[in-house]
């Protein structure tokens, strides 16, 4: 795999399919989270630089209607020059030197990477550069197929992804992986793999509740994935932790076993909050994906507080998973790496590689 900071002279003058992941929450038309968009502008610089003809391919959401037309204006405010483009298919060629193409997804071809699809976007360049790491889990037409057809390049983020999920794979020790949020059913293969690797694996938010829930104790109302989830070969290892005490609804502090029928599991306790801390305290590598707590309602206490120990402490720390990033903002700058992946560093952290770096390799 040759990343654009090795092949410059093949940039020059050249007209480059850039497969950004612009992918981001909008609200009345306005970009709410930028978080993805500034990490990729270096890129765009870079190519720029070496005076390259930038053609910008990307999604948004998953329906057909939605637009990449908000995304267009927060970039428009960085980069006068840049123009937007819907109709790019009938067209004979872009004429514009820097242009932005309306979400991919609006054409069927995309997802189901169809053969004609890509020939025509792999048409409008010359060279394809996939700066889409947190996409690169689909096997799409503008990850997977345009890279069967033309010369391809990782780019710098997307080195970076790599390189830093990558140190999880052998971890320094002392270790400890923190897995949040829910559905057990994208998480089991990587608990039982990080198990066998890291020296603590600390498993909290809904997916505590699954653990409670196989050892017997009521969890009332609380999420739970379903019965997709046989726990048997995880439950009894000695570097599995799971929270000690939970905070319910009322904000009232329980151990697992307290719960009531009416209850409703929805934060981490401070038990297991200070607990955890001292397990920062002392790793040297520290994994975090996914909230601890249902921060939608509020209870985002004790993801909070990890976040700001993982800021504090001299360990090499990587967090990722979109919900999880959204608190690192404050102590970005303090935190070795925040990827930008979610379903996509997941999938590399468990299979160690992707099926849009695979093609480029
Ligand atoms: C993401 O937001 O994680 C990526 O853009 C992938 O989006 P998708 O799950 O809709 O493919």
């Amino acid at each position: 795999m040759h990343s654009i900071t090795q092949e410059k002279e093949d940039l020059k003058g050249k007209r480059i399919l850039l497969r950004l992941d612009l992918n981001v929450p909008i609200e009345n038309g306005v970009v709410q989270n930028d978080f993805r968009i500034k990490k990729i502008l270096p890129t765009i610089d870079f190519l720029r630089e070496q005076d390259a003809k930038v053609i910008i391919l990307a999604h948004i959401g998953r329906e057909k209607t939605e637009s990449l037309k908000p995304v267009y204006d927060y970039l428009k405010n960085i980069y006068p020059d840049l123009s937007f483009e819907s109709n790019y298919l009938d067209s004979q060629g872009l004429n514009n030197d820097f242009v932005m193409l309306e979400n991919l997804r609006q054409h069927d071809g995309e997802v189901a990477n169809d053969e004609n699809f890509v020939k025509q976007l792999a048409s409008l360049g010359d060279v394809y550069v996939n700066e889409a790491f947190s996409n690169s889990h689909r096997k799409h037409a503008s990850i997977v197929g345009i890279p069967t057809l033309v010369p391809s390049y990782s780019g710098i983020l997307f080195e970076e992804e790599i390189k830093n999920l990558s140190d999880s794979f052998n971890p320094e020790k002392p270790s400890l992986f923190i897995l949040g949020g829910n559905k057990m059913e994208t998480k089991l293969l990587l608990i039982e793999k990080t198990l066998n690797i890291f020296d603590n694996v600390f498993v909290g938010g809904a997916l505590a509740n699954d653990f409670f829930k196989t050892k017997g104790f009521n969890i009332g109302r609380s999420v739970v994935s379903g019965k997709c989830c046989d726990l048997t070969n995880v439950i009894d290892r000695k570097n599995l932790i799971l929270p000690v005490d939970v905070v319910t609804q009322n904000k009232e502090q329980k151990t697992p076993n307290e719960i009531l029928d009416d209850d409703m599991i929805l934060d981490a306790g401070s038990e297991s909050v200070s607990h955890l801390k001292k397990l920062i305290q002392n790793s040297n590598f520290i994994l975090m994906n996914g909230p601890l707590g249902d921060y939608l309602k509020g209870f985002d206490k004790s993801t909070q507080e990890i976040i700001q120990a993982m800021s504090e402490s001299n360990a090499e720390t990587v967090i990722g998973g979109g919900d999880t990033t959204l608190f690192a903002k404050e102590v970005e700058d303090k935190i070795t790496f925040i990827s930008t992946g979610g379903g996509a560093m997941l999938r590399f952290l468990m299979d160690e590689t992707l099926p849009g770096i695979q093609v480029l390799q």
